[in-house]
């Protein structure tokens, strides 16, 4: 059996760096139909746990993310899109997995400790926070998925995640399933820079352009990219390396894109004759300006479809979170007998 589970916290709109480094990688699995079940999870309530204070931000968001996996392709009818907090289920995993974590082991987890500094828990962490990887094991185990597509930014989750199923089988019993993370093979892709090429694309930083971005946006996103600030006049010798339109080329361009748009045959030979001086920024700007609309003009058609038909989406999310708390319950099931606190069975 093969079950994949993955997820994204509704915290914004998705961007290109979801794209590169996620959602690429979930449409090739649906494509492949290499395996049993595929899960993906828009996880709310863990998005609550740093923005409990702001719960408009996440649901509004819910929708948003539904729509950006709608537009780039995500079937629903080959994968399964839920809503976390609709799944109850999770919720109560996640309290009988808290005995089997130590508040010494969640400390340790750099994911969390690096979140806490940035967002300035210090000094005060909130119980919820300072738990949720045990709330993203129950996420994966719930459905027993074994393989995970994650950034390795989650691979500390995944490890606490086998350490609760280890314990777990080891103490009640062999009942829950070990998991594996899949991480995108494209190490660029990884960690899309953003258009300012100081730090990984993020909404915080104000250095995205979305999915949902409209072609003048994202030619005024593309014309005010980072270069190489040593390349002042056109006959300069210009940086490739660090260049963040060379890096978005390297990820979206292909020969055929390149001959298209440009007068080059290859990305090789458009880049030599920037470092060789005589090409100039704007010149490169367009032709990414114009790879990113060819690529993300369906997008936004998409997206204008399911804008129309809310309906439809909330169908889709109804129907996948049925499916989802049906696999969960039966999980939640054999957890309860295993614990042996299944009394009116
Ligand atoms: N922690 C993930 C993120 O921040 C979201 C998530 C929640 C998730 N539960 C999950 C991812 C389970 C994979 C599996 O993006």
């Amino acid at each position: 059996m093969n079950i994949i589970l993955t997820g994204d916290r509704p915290t914004g709109k998705l961007h290109l760096g979801h794209y590169v480094g996620s959602l690429k990688n979930r449409l090739e699995l649906q494509n492949s139909g290499n395996y049993d079940k595929f899960y993906i999870m828009i996880a709310d309530a863990q998005g609550l746990t740093d923005n409990f204070d702001n719960p408009k931000k996440i649901k509004d968001n819910v929708l948003e993310v539904a729509i950006d996996y709608l537009s780039v392709g995500i079937d629903p009818n080959k994968v399964n899109i839920f809503i976390q907090s609709e799944v109850s289920e999770l919720t109560e995993l996640t309290f009988y997995y808290m005995n089997l974590v130590t508040v010494s082991r969640l400390k340790r987890n750099p994911t969390v400790k690096n979140e806490i500094k940035q967002k300035n828990f210090d000094k005060s962490i909130p119980v919820g926070f300072f738990c949720y990887p045990i709330s993203q094991a129950a996420d994966i185990t719930a459905f027993k998925a074994n393989i995970v597509p994650v950034g390795d930014d989650q691979l500390p989750m995944i490890e606490q995640t086998n350490e609760i199923v280890s314990s777990f089988n080891r103490i009640y019993g062999e009942t829950l399933v070990l998991c594996k993370a899949m991480l995108p093979a494209n190490k660029i892709a990884q960690r899309l820079k953003g258009i300012d090429g100081k730090a990984k694309m993020s909404k915080s930083l104000g250095n995205c352009i979305y999915l949902s971005d409209s072609s003048e946006e994202v030619y005024k996103k593309v014309m005010s990219m980072y270069t190489d600030p040593n390349h002042v006049k056109v006959e300069d010798k210009g940086k490739v390396e660090g260049n963040v339109v060379f890096m978005y080329l390297d990820v979206f361009s292909t020969d055929d894109s390149i001959k298209k748009y440009s007068d080059y045959n290859s990305l090789e030979e458009m880049k030599n004759h920037y470092k060789h001086g005589g090409l100039g920024d704007v010149k490169i700007k367009k032709v990414l300006y114009n790879i990113l609309e060819e690529f993300l003009t369906p997008i936004r058609e998409k997206r204008k479809y399911y804008e129309n038909n809310i309906d439809e989406v909330k169908n889709i999310l109804k129907n996948g979170t049925k499916n989802a708390r049906y696999a969960a319950n039966n999980t939640l099931k054999d957890v309860k007998k295993a614990i042996s606190i299944n009394y009116f069975e």
